[in-house]
């Protein structure tokens, strides 16, 4: 597989390196030279989870990974199930891994794909968090030959069970929390990344979102979706995805490059909503982010809309067709309530922004999907509180509640991380 830095098309890179170097010249994103059709993807939806999504992945990244079907099969140790939710649409649950988000899709990957294409050399991820991408990225790589992961995150500013979920599991994860905010932890990477001498002296690499082996293993849960569907419902399928980054809605629209029959994408966003103004205007206009119930999504200056603009412009598509729509606080408690009182589904803040979104850009005739991309227990206290239950604490969160903090702790110093990362 090749691909292309979309802000300097002469950089051209292999699929192992787009996956260890993370971003192009000028933070430029890397992008598929191709795209190919998949032949027959009917007969693909009749196969299992795994072996279609080996299939899927072998036929976009080619040869250069040998064991690539075990790989897939180790990452996608669980599943997507697809539930009926009222009489046309369904939530794609994928919050069934070791921590409880979509991101484990991506993240165990991601994990397999840089073990296998290593060399054995070291390699050490450094990643800040702000709560769920170090859980993710720590469960992943965990006792991984070869791989340490420095996770640094604010301390203090993340929930206790966030922090148990990822600083209690020792081994080749070490967990820093900062006296500082996490734009401080975020900037402390930079740093370290911007440092030659440190990137080569410890193998230095990222797990961030931007990473296509990320959006690749994500591609593969939309045509899960759409095998789940009976066969009459697969027709006129409209799929609803919560955005922040826009990392998951490129991935749905890239499996629609691949060939699977998607008749229309839906961003939805909460009150940081970019893009849905941007494609009611056509005018790019950030405004300050702001706070949300559904936290992850505060973004924007969502990092992957240059790819899916991209994408757009080599298939010939027509932004027009991008449906959007966008949720604030107040309307997506009501839409919390609304699909637990009419349908007995609960959602938490991200998927119920999904599910009104997706209910209001369905046409006569059409199955709607829409993205649950965490657990309602994850966000515990605010569906408690909206929805008046007691959301059981799920096996993963409260086997880990006990357990002691195992986090170093030190100042937003760049020379004082500098020297723990040299040391270890
Ligand atoms: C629970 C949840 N939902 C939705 C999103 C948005 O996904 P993306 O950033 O790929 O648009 C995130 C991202 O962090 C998330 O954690």
């Amino acid at each position: 597989m090749q691909l292309y830095n979309i802000k300097d098309h002469s950089e051209q890179v292999s699929y192992s390196q787009a996956v260890k170097q993370g971003l192009g010249r000028e933070q430029g994103l890397f992008f598929p030279e191709e795209l190919k059709e998949l032949d027959n993807v009917e007969a693909l939806l009749d196969l299992p989870f795994v072996e279609r999504s080996a299939k899927i992945l072998r036929h976009v990244i080619g040869d250069e990974i040998a064991n690539l079907e075990d790989l897939v099969a180790k990452a996608f140790a669980f599943g997507a199930p697809l539930k009926a939710v009222g009489d046309t649409s369904y939530a794609l649950e994928l919050f069934h891994g070791p921590t409880l988000a979509f991101k484990d899709f991506g993240g165990r990957f991601m994990a397999q794909c840089l073990g296998a294409i290593s060399d054995g050399k070291k390699i050490t991820i450094l990643t800040a968090t702000s709560g769920d991408t170090g859980a993710a990225v720590a469960h992943a790589f965990y006792k991984l030959p070869n791989i340490d992961v420095v996770i640094l995150y604010p301390k203090g500013k993340i929930s206790n069970l966030q922090e148990k979920l990822f600083c209690t599991l020792g081994d080749n994860i070490r967990t820093v929390a900062i006296h500082a905010a996490f734009d401080d932890c975020q900037a402390l990477v930079k740093n370290a990344f911007d440092d030659e001498e440190l990137k080569k002296a410890i193998g230095l690499n990222s797990a961030n979102s931007i990473n296509i082996s990320r959006l690749l293993a994500q591609v593969c849960y939309y045509f899960e979706a759409v095998a789940q569907l009976p066969k009459d419902k697969r027709n006129s399928v409209v799929v609803s995805v919560p955005s922040g980054n826009f990392g998951d809605i490129t991935a749905g629209l890239i499996a629609k490059a691949l060939g699977l029959k998607i008749k229309k994408f839906v961003v939805a966003t909460n009150d940081n909503d970019t893009v849905p103004r941007y494609l009611a205007t056509g005018k790019w206009d950030p405004h300050a982010t702001v706070a949300t119930l559904s936290n992850a999504m505060d973004v924007s200056k969502p990092n992957n809309w240059p790819r899916v603009e991209e994408l757009f412009k080599v298939k010939g598509w027509d932004l027009k067709d991008l449906a959007a729509g966008k949720l604030s606080d107040e309307q997506t408690e009501a839409a919390m309530r609304e699909v637990y009182a009419n349908t007995g589904y609960v959602c938490e803040p991200h998927g119920a922004i999904a599910w009104k979104v997706l209910q209001n850009n369905l046409e006569e005739g059409d199955t709607g999907i829409f993205l649950c991309t965490a657990a309602p227990a994850k966000f515990k206290e605010n569906v408690d509180r909206i929805l008046g239950i007691d959301l059981p604490l799920p096996q993963a969160l409260a086997s880990r509640a006990n357990l002691k903090v195992l986090s170093d702790e030190m100042d937003a110093d760049f020379a004082e991380l500098r020297k723990y990362l040299l040391n270890k």
